[in-house]
Order: structure tokens, then sequence, then C-alpha cells
């Protein structure tokens, strides 16, 4: 099965050289360091003259406006991707998983666009509360849920809570068996929906999986050693809990629906035990999130519609097989609605020219940022691409890695690309595929300042986070007033 591969603009003629020493396999050297690979920016993204604008606004502009680094949010990719994937799921329901990016303009823009929305804390719960997202459409997960956000969760009235423990069920019968015997409690009314995690033993990654009887993993009910029956048994056994049904979730950045196949196969089979066993017809199972996106041009993930049209006939194809009716679907994407949807830019500081072995050059181009506004390169090893976005350039591509600026050799944002050969301080470097799991796991190492998220759109620029401050970080340390 391989697991990279050039796609896209890659395949045209011309636009590559060969790979060249000091760089990964897949990467290869531009004729033209300084053009956009559409794939991997959003969708309103263009370059002129060497300036990159994103929804009609130059980024150096919004640099002077707004300081670097900076998130640049395309409010038309964003929404244009999620009602792109209501439209192909157009028979599921489909849950934007808040983990990826959260904060309340992104909520009101899922209620408008008519998507519901997956939280995983007190915290994501909050957001949607605050931004006035319909509670009914609000799933909620989490493998240690504490009681307070459980009560918090039924209180408000969330559609689902998706139980992850034993522990959990017995707490959640505990709280919610008023609801029924006494009629009501605060907005909720009679038992509060339920779904079952389970883990069906599918690892899933890009383009492999891995399938076995057992996972070795925090989350769900395993369907191998009998628990997640028993789960199941539970909740149906709890007044105050309405089984909805099974959810599945087996990774991340997936291109290769065979994982979902086989993850399918083996809920719908439990989905049918129940049936039997019970003699409880579930109406619902989720299939989780893990839709992969472009990073770099390695990848070439599917359109929504593919996904849809594949995931479908899986599931149709498992029930014929099963004799059962096909039940009411839900996905959760998040990386494959916000990733593309946002891109970050960084101010160059300085450039070093560092010697490697076999008189290979790699030049490391610091940025005013780093691990703190990107972990994933620094914790899942993940690969990005990069661009100038402030000017043109004829110069000859060099291997270059983006670094930010935080104590610590592992701070890299992109490990490897081709940038411009005279690239210096005072540049723009813009790095596409940031919306997800980057803004939502910063963090302020080396008090460093979370940067602003700056929605586009046609031409203007507004704040949706702003940049963090002192004061902010001083809000929580009390030791000097
Ligand atoms: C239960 C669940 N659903 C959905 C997602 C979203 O995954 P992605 O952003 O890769 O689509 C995750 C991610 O970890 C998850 O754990």
């Amino acid at each position: 099965m391989p697991t990279a591969h050039p796609s896209g603009w890659a395949h045209a003629d011309g636009a590559l050289r060969a790979n060249r020493p000091g760089g990964p396999h897949w990467l290869r050297e531009p004729r033209d360091p300084d053009a956009l690979v559409p794939s991997l920016w959003p969708r309103t993204a263009t370059k002129d003259d060497g300036v990159l604008s994103v929804g009609g606004v130059p980024l150096p502009e919004l640099v002077r406006e707004h300081g670097s680094p900076a998130y640049v949010l395309d409010e038309a990719d964003f929404r244009a991707r999620a009602s792109a994937f209501r439209d192909a799921f157009a028979s599921y329901d489909v849950y934007y998983a808040g983990k990826a990016f959260l904060c309340t303009t992104v909520v009101r823009w899922l209620a408008e666009e008519g998507l519901s929305l997956d939280v995983c804390s007190g915290g994501e719960l909050a957001v949607a509360e605050r931004a006035g997202f319909p509670m009914e459409r609000v799933g909620f997960h989490g493998n240690n849920k504490t009681v307070a956000e459980l009560e918090r969760a039924v209180g408000l009235g969330v559609g689902r809570v998706i139980v992850d423990s034993f522990h959990e069920i017995e707490r959640l019968a505990e709280l919610t068996r008023p609801l029924v015997e006494e009629g009501s409690r605060g907005p909720a009314r009679g038992p509060v929906g339920v779904m079952v995690r389970v883990t069906a033993g599918v690892e899933a990654h890009t383009h492999e999986y891995i399938a076995t009887a057992h996972e070795d993993q925090k989350f769900g009910f395993s369907i191998a050693s009998g628990d997640a029956l028993e789960a199941v048994r539970r909740v149906h056994a709890a007044p105050g809990l309405e089984l909805l049904g099974l959810h599945s979730h087996i990774g991340s950045q997936i291109f290769d629906t065979s994982g979902f196949e086989v993850a399918a196969r083996r809920v719908l089979a439990l989905h049918a035990t129940v049936r039997e066993a019970i003699g409880v017809e579930m109406p619902e199972i989720d299939l989780g999130g893990g839709f992969g996106i472009a990073y770099t041009t390695q990848d070439d993930p599917s359109e929504p519609a593919q996904l849809a049209s594949e995931v479908t006939s899986i599931v149709e194809h498992e029930c014929r097989a099963l004799g059962i009716t096909v039940p009411r679907l839900s996905i959760e994407p998040g990386r494959a609605i916000v990733g593309p949807a946002m891109c970050t830019v960084y101010e160059v500081g300085t450039v070093k020219e560092v010697a490697l072995d076999g008189g290979v050059v790699r030049t490391y181009v610091s940025v005013d940022g780093g691990m703190s506004d990107n972990i994933r390169t620094a914790l899942y090893d993940a690969d990005y691409s990069a661009t100038i976005a402030s000017r043109p350039s004829g110069a000859e591509p060099a291997l270059s890695r983006v670094v930010g600026k935080h104590c610590e050799a592992g701070d890299i944002v992109v490990k490897d690309e081709f940038l411009p050969g005279d690239v210096r301080p005072g540049d723009l470097v813009a790095v596409p595929g940031t919306g997800a799991y980057c803004r939502s796991m910063a963090s302020n190492y080396n008090h460093a300042l979370r940067p602003p998220v700056i929605g586009v759109r046609d031409g203007k620029t507004y704040t949706v986070l702003r940049r963090e401050t002192e004061a902010d970080l001083f809000a929580t340390d009390v030791g000097v007033s």
C-alpha cells in the first residue's frame, strides 16, 4: 500500500525537477518555488507578483493591520467545505468536530450552514452555549467527563452524550433518573440520548489501516471483549437514558475508505447482535471523523461526494449481508472542514545556511512563531508546506526548513520545503493547512502570546480571536499584583 506519492499539480509536466539529497523522498524541486499549489490553500488564495492574498486580502496588508504571526481564516472556504459535507452526506447528520478549531464565530457559521456540533469538554460546550447553538444538535464526547460536565450537558439539553466507560454510564444513569421519574429538571425533558462509543479493532491513518481483535487505547468499549454489548445493555436498562446507537471513530488523516469498511462490518455486526440478544433496534450509527486533507503535494484527498458514496455503499452492502435495515448515519469531520480554510502567516527574522553531510546545504528560516502556534510537526512528525507571501523572487529553489523562535531544537514548523534561495529577514512566509489542531492546540510555551485568528472575506478582515497580550498571561499569575 503506498503511503506517499506526488499528486495534483505535481503531475503537471515540467512543474517538478528531481528529488534532491537532504529532502524526503516525496519532495520534488519545483521549477518555480514561488508558485502556489492550489490544492493546499484556501480556495480564495491567489498569488499576484509574489504577493499572496486570501479572501481578497493581500497578506502584507493583513500583517500591517493585525501584526504577525496570524492565523488567516477564509470564511468562504470554511462555509464551502461545511456545506459540501452537508450536501454530499445529505441523508446523514454531519457533526463538525469542534476539537479541530472552535470559537463562537465558527459555531455561528455551523448553525447557519445547518451542521451539528461535536464537543469533547466542558470548555467546548461553553463555546456552543455562548454562541447560542441549538443544543439538540450537540454531541458530547470524552473518556473522562466530570459529573459537573455531565450535569451541565444534561441541563442544557444536548442531543446526545457519547458514553465511553461503565463509570460514566453509572453516573449518567444516576443523574438522569429524576428526569423521567419527576418529569422535568431544567430545560431537559425526558430521557437523554446516548450513543455507545465502541472500538472496532481498526486503527486507520492515511493509506494504511491496522485491523486487530483488540485495541490498546483509552477510548471506547471493545467489541471483541464483549464490553460494548454489556455497555449497550446497561444504557438500555437505565430509565433516564435513550439508547440511540453505536459510535466508532477509527483514526485521522485517512485517504482510503478500506479502514471504514472493516470498522463498519464490525460495528454493524454488533448492531445486529443487539437486535437479536436484547431485542432493540438502535436507530443510529456514527462513523466518526478522520477524513484527510492535503498538507503537501504527497497528499491526495477525496472530495466529500466521493467519500459519501463510498461510505454509504459500504454500509448498505453490510446491512444487506446482515439482513438489517440501514440505520440513520452520522459522521464527525473536523480537519476536512477547517484544516484547509486557514493558513498561518509569519515574518522571517533570521536565515542560516547549515551544511549537512555530502555537501548538502539546508537553509534554516526562523519565523516569529513556532511550536506554540503549531505543535503538530513536533507532536506528530507532521509535514507542512510554505511559500513566500510578500514578494516575487527569481532565485533558485533552496532546500529549506521553517523553524520557530522557541527554546527547543524540535521547534520546527515545516520540516522540508523548497523556498526561493534569497529568502531574507522581513519576508512573510505563509503555511497552508493550519486550520485544524493548530490554534486549538496552541500553548503559551516560553510565554508566547497566542496569535490572533483573522477572518477574511470579500477583501476585508475582521478579528475572530484577538492576539493575546501580556495582560492575558498575567491574568492567571497572581504572585505579584
Ligand atoms: C470521536 C472523534 N470524532 C471526530 C474527530 C475528528 O477527526 P478529524 O478532525 O480528523 O476529522 C475526532 C478526532 O480526534 C474524534 O476523536
